[in-house]
This record gives C-alpha cells, structure tokens and sequence, in this order.
C-alpha cells in the first residue's frame, strides 16, 4: 500500500500530538465531555469534505469531492490505488487536503498540527501500528502521553483488554502474536484513548476465518462509530452507506447492494 506509515509514525504522531494535548489539557478534558455528552444525547461525530481532495505532485490520488459523513457505519470499496486510505487519512488529519477542506466536528483538520484525537485509526498493517514490544504498554502509550496517572491506565488497559476477552494478550510479545491477535491488540490500544470514531483499513486482510469472525463480530459490537474500508465486501453487505472510490474519485455513496453491484461492473 502506500507507505504504511511504519513503527516510527504512530509514534511520532502520538508524541506529537500528546504534546499540544498536554499544553492544552483543558481544552483535551472539555472536548471529551463534549465527545461524552454528545454520545450520550446519542449524536454522531460530524465529517464534512467541502471539495476536499489530494495530490502528490502531478499524481491526483483523490479528485475534489464533497461529502458529509454522520452515522454508526460506513464502507468504502475500491480498486486498489482507488483513493480510499487517503480518503480516510484526510480524516484524521494524517494527511491535509492539497485543495478544499475537511471538518471533524467543525474544526478544519488543516489546522491541527497532528492526527485529529477523537479519530482512532488502525492502519492496514497492525504489526506496524504496536510500536511497544509488551502489549499491555503498547496500550498504555498513548495513555500516558494523555498525561493519564499510573492508576488510571491500569484501569484503562484493563478495562480495555477485558472489552475484546484479551486478558491473556496483556503480557504477550507483540512479535509474537497471530494475525487476528494481533488486529485485537491493535483495536485495544487505539480504543484505549477514546476516540469517538474507529477507521478500520482493511481489517480482515491475512485472517483466517475463525479471526475474521472475531474481528466481524468486534465491529459489529463497537459503539463507537466506524468506516471500514475493505476488500471483504462480506463485512459491509448489510451496511446503509457505502463509498465506492475508482480512480481517484467517488463513484458511488450508496447502500452496500447497490456499491456492490457497481463495484463489481467497474472489476469486470
Ligand atoms: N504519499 C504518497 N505519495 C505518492 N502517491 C501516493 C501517496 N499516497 C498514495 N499515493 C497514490 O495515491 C493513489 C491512491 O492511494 P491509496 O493508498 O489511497 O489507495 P487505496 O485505494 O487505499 O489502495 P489499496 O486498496 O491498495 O490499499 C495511488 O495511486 C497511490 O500510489
Ligand atoms: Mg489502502
């Protein structure tokens, strides 16, 4: 894929961003009670592209589009090198638009200087997201760099282990973890923070059928809200809403039956 952003990256977008979120604690605290109210009076998060799109140089890796995302669930669908990761990069800021703008919750994303916080976002490859070799503080990374104390990481990684049944992942190797286990630890440590909305970029890829179950069934229970971009047209068939992504530009934002279908003329 593109460039997975490799070990370094989360990191440095972790470490970047605990440090403007630990200057401006208040604002970190008063934006989750808002986060935690709004879940609570059951408000989604509010996504807008307003003719937001990116090139790399002469290369258009995704045309201007103008679009509004605000529900539980959302696929994205594409040929390879269609757009989609940049299409879901734009939202949590890892990458800025070249023209137009993106909003999460009114706040323009090119003017946070890192990923946008309540945006968790597991890449492609999870083995290059865990950047501690511990699960347990593979998870409490980011918590720490949220200036939580020592009590209530604890209590946080614990509590989030015991979300997906993953106690006994606490104390393994990250090295040495199976694919699926390895997407479970990755959704811990994102999930650890808070994040009001989960990007998933293809989270089934390399699992098995037993693991692709498990991480199924953890995307159906989430409550947070998640976009799941994949190549597993299983996992978005019941979906509402689908984006279809060909050549760089959205060709279909449509129930999952009807993205299907077109997504399948576009492949034939
Ligand atoms: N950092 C970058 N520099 C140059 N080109 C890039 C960069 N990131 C993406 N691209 C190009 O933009 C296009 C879209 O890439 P993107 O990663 O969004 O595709 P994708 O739909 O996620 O594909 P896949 O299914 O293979 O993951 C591709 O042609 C890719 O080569
Ligand atoms: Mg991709």
């Amino acid at each position: 894929m593109w460039l997975d952003p490799g070990r370094g990256c989360r990191q440095a977008d972790e470490g970047q961003a605990a440090i403007s979120w630990g200057k401006a604690s208040k604002t970190y605290h008063a934006a989750k009670r808002l986060q935690r109210d709004r879940r609570m009076r059951g408000i989604g998060l509010d996504i807008r592209f307003e003719g937001a799109g990116v090139s790399f140089g002469a290369r258009v890796a995704l045309q201007p589009l103008t679009l509004g995302i605000s529900g539980k669930r959302m696929g994205i669908i594409g040929l390879n090198g269609s757009g989609k990761t940049t299409f879901a990069r734009l939202i949590n800021g890892l990458t800025k638009p070249s023209v137009g703008r993106v909003t999460v919750n009114g706040r323009d994303t090119s003017d946070e200087k890192t990923a946008v916080a309540d945006v968790g976002f597991i890449f492609q490859s999870p083995q290059n997201q865990i950047i501690l070799p511990i699960v347990k503080d593979d998870i409490a990374f980011g918590l720490k760099r949220r200036g939580f104390s020592k009590a209530e990481i604890e209590a946080k990684v614990e509590g989030v282990l015991a979300r997906f049944g993953a106690e006994a992942l606490a104390d393994r190797r990250a090295h040495e973890l199976s694919g699926g286990e390895l997407q479970v630890a990755a959704l811990c440590s994102v999930l650890a923070t808070g994040p009001g909305i989960l990007i998933l970029d293809e989270p089934t890829n390399q699992l098995d059928l037993k693991n692709r179950a498990l991480v199924e069934g953890i995307i159906a229970g989430l409550p947070e809200s998640a976009i799941i971009i994949t190549h597993d047209l299983e996992l978005i068939a019941g979906f509402e809403r689908v984006l279809l992504f060909h050549e760089g530009r959205l060709a279909a934002d449509a129930p999952a039956t009807e993205a299907i279908a077109r997504y399948k003329e576009i492949a034939a």
